[in-house]
């Protein structure tokens, strides 16, 4: 994060945070009057995680509060591309004052999160000349005080000469900060991708490769006992859960596995959900002649098959049956046991590699 001070109207100076890649495209967050930075700072760094540049502004300069659009417009006017506007609760009135009129030179969209009733400035007519897509979110923060806002919003706005505007409410949402970034994330995307759509199509066995590739997965170790009672066992992003009642999951193995005969045999297996710290097991586990087993530490479950130590999750199962599927066979297990690890990341995999999780 760095620090930087932009010139206001009239020469005031403005401080602002600035976070995340130079190259990513910009969100301007603004706070409610009398918030400051913090107020943003979990969804600044959420967003950053999703590839957005965010300048996180403070409206007052030495302690005075600047509440002029004007201010706002010559921030915008020295940020070098135009950011998709976020602002809050009064700050919301700063912005749209801001961009009303030539918005949409300065901005890519407008975002307005609890924006509270102002009958003057809707009066005024500021809301009805915006001409940049809007969203305007309730809720966002606090329990709304401000329900009658969109419909007086919308009253000022004569409909069909808005650009776009979209509304949400948040209220009933168990958790607002993540339905708030949920509701930002699919503005953005929508109104300033990071990279323009680009589909690739076709039914070679390549272009099905990458689009299965693009279903992101964890990780699994599907274990079991061979003939000889060894531990045998492969790396495997197959599994999907299949019913709870009773409790079924299932994985898919290529007949051509070095393990497939023992899993087509076994009885019981097990399917190890592997975390963030176990990247060399699963290519352990998936490199041909490896010795898999060796300072890998294991313990039989119940039913005696190998389970992997420190694993996110480990499920035992049952066989509860087998299906021939292409040149793979799908293994449906009844799960006798689960045993889970309720705080680590999990090992993700997408487009052919391995990613990590970040919370935002
Ligand atoms: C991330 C990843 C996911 C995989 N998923 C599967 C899978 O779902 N089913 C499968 O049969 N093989 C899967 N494989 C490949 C097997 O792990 C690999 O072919 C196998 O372990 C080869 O060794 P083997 O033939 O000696 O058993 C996957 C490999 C990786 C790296």
């Amino acid at each position: 994060m760095s620090f930087i001070e932009y010139k206001g109207f009239g020469g005031v100076l403005l401080a602002a945070d600035m976070l995340g890649d130079e190259n990513d495209p910009a969100v301007l967050l603004v706070p409610d009057i009398g918030q400051d930075r913090t107020a943003w700072r979990e969804v600044a760094e959420a967003l950053v995680l999703s590839g957005r540049r965010v300048v996180n502004l403070d409206l007052r300069s030495g302690g005075e509060l600047t509440p002029h659009g004007e201010d706002l417009r010559a921030v915008l006017a020295q940020m070098g591309s135009r950011p998709v506007v976020v602002a809050a609760g009064r700050g919301s009135w700063i912005a749209t004052r801001a961009l009303a009129l030539d918005g949409a030179h300065l901005a890519a969209g407008l975002v307005l999160v609890d924006m509270p009733v102002d009958d003057d400035a809707i009066a005024g007519g500021v809301a009805a000349r915006l001409t940049l897509p809007t969203l305007v979110v309730r809720g966002g923060f606090a329990p709304a005080q401000c329900s009658a806002v969109s419909d007086a919003f919308n009253a000022a706005l004569p409909i069909g000469e808005s650009a776009d505007i979209n509304e949400c409410d948040l209220e009933l949402a168990s958790d607002r900060r993540e339905a708030l970034l949920g509701q930002l994330l699919e503005f953005l995307e929508r109104r300033q991708p990071r990279e323009a759509m680009e589909f690739k199509a076709g039914s070679d066995p390549r272009t099905l490769r990458d689009a299965m590739g693009c279903f992101a997965t964890g990780i699994t170790i599907v274990t079991a006992l061979d003939a000889e009672g060894m531990p045998t066992g492969l790396t495997a992003n197959s599994f999907t859960s299949v019913s709870l009642d009773p409790p079924l999951l299932l994985v898919c193995i290529a007949n051509t596995a070095g393990t497939a005969p023992t899993l087509r045999e076994a009885k019981h297996f097990g399917v190890n959900v592997l975390q963030i710290g176990q990247q060399p097991t699963s290519n352990r586990f998936a490199a041909k002649g490896a010795d898999r087993f060796a300072n890998q530490p294991w313990a039989p479950g119940q039913t005696g098959v190998p389970l992997l130590g420190g694993s996110l999750v480990s499920f035992e199962c049952q066989r509860e049956s087998l299906h021939e599927a292409g040149d793979h066979f799908i293994l449906i297990g009844r799960v006798v046991r689960a045993q889970f690890e309720p705080h680590r990341d999990p090992l993700l995999y997408f487009r052919g590699k391995y990613r990590r999780l970040h919370f935002a």
